[in-house]
């Protein structure tokens, strides 16, 4: 199969057969990354601009580090001493950007649909590294690729997502992308972090942490997202913790013995996820990470194959 796609906007825009290929893609870049050198020249010549209009600790140096090792050269855009702070408009900005001769713009932002919408705007390819509460789609990809690698494959695997389901862009691009690849999603969390209507999606959902754990392969834990949250969703963390707070004695009470836990990070610690499962023998965080590097050269060479 080739790669058609110029844009990476969302999981929503991907089929089956897409995703496998930058799996595909993404192994073959691991296998370089093992390398003495870890570097290839596939994108040399090539000049990508990082728009990171949100705070990025992991996606920003990720995409900085996947474009580097494929060769391509990397133009960081700092949004608090851009001119954005004298009102210029996204267009205009990314406009500008472009007139430099660079091919890929990689965008953050907290507008929902930012990227569809400089992808009109722009010549330039456009990749989403997360926009407002909509998608994520290279951690959906890293996240499933992460899976299929530690468990060898994800169709017919019971994943659950625990958490900030409502507010959360990585939720949903992991549902579009588990639900591909034929997974059995399952959502918990209190009810008022579940948006209504989203069984639509063909995910189960259960208020009770002792469903989303039982049978459960992989339980992928989203971080409360305090910063977006408007109203109190619930009453305390303290409450939070006690209901859907996942820990050592929880998980050895109610999971399969091998269960895998993710998370994508930043975590709350004590939070969402107790210190001992952080840090325990049954996350794959890390190797999380260490995935995301390869999925976006992955991402960034297949997009200049169009
Ligand atoms: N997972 C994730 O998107 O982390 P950052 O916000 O640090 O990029």
């Amino acid at each position: 199969m080739k790669w058609h796609k110029k844009h990476l906007l969302g999981i929503a825009e991907l089929n089956k057969q897409e995703i496998e290929l930058i799996f595909d893609q993404a192994k073959g870049f691991k296998e370089v990354l093992s390398r003495p050198i870890p570097k290839v020249p596939a994108l040399r010549g090539t000049t990508i601009a990082m728009l990171f209009c949100e705070p990025s600790t992991r996606t920003r140096s990720s995409f900085e580090l996947a474009a580097k090792r494929i060769g391509a050269d990397t133009m960081n855009m700092s949004v608090s001493s851009s001119s954005f702070v004298k009102g210029e408009t996204l267009k205009d900005t990314v406009r500008n950007i472009e007139a430099m001769r660079v091919e890929s713009i990689v965008i953050r932002h907290s507008c929902a649909g930012s990227p569809h919408m400089l992808a009109k705007w722009c010549d330039a390819s456009i990749v989403n590294a997360g926009d407002g509460f909509h998608e994520h789609p290279t951690q959906a990809l890293l996240d499933t690729f992460t899976i299929k690698e530690k468990l060898g494959r994800v169709e017919g695997l019971k994943v659950s997502l625990v958490g900030d389901i409502a507010h959360s862009r990585v939720a949903l691009s992991n549902i579009l992308a588990l639900n591909k690849l034929g997974a059995k999603v399952t959502l918990c969390a209190p009810k008022t972090l579940i948006p209504p209507q989203i069984e639509k999606l063909g995910v189960k959902v259960t208020y009770d942490i002792k469903d989303a754990l039982h049978k459960a392969d992989v339980v992928n834990v989203l971080r409360i997202q305090l910063e977006r949250q408007t109203d109190a969703f619930f009453p305390t963390i303290r409450e939070y913790v006690q209901n859907f707070g996942i820990n050592k004695t929880l998980l050895k009470k109610y999971a399969k013995k091998n269960v895998v836990i993710m998370h994508p990070g930043p975590i709350n610690r004590e939070v969402e996820l107790a210190n001992d499962v952080a840090d325990g023998e049954h996350n794959v965080i890390l190797q999380q990470v260490t995935n995301g590097v390869a999925i976006r050269m992955a991402v960034l060479y297949l997009l200049k194959q169009e």
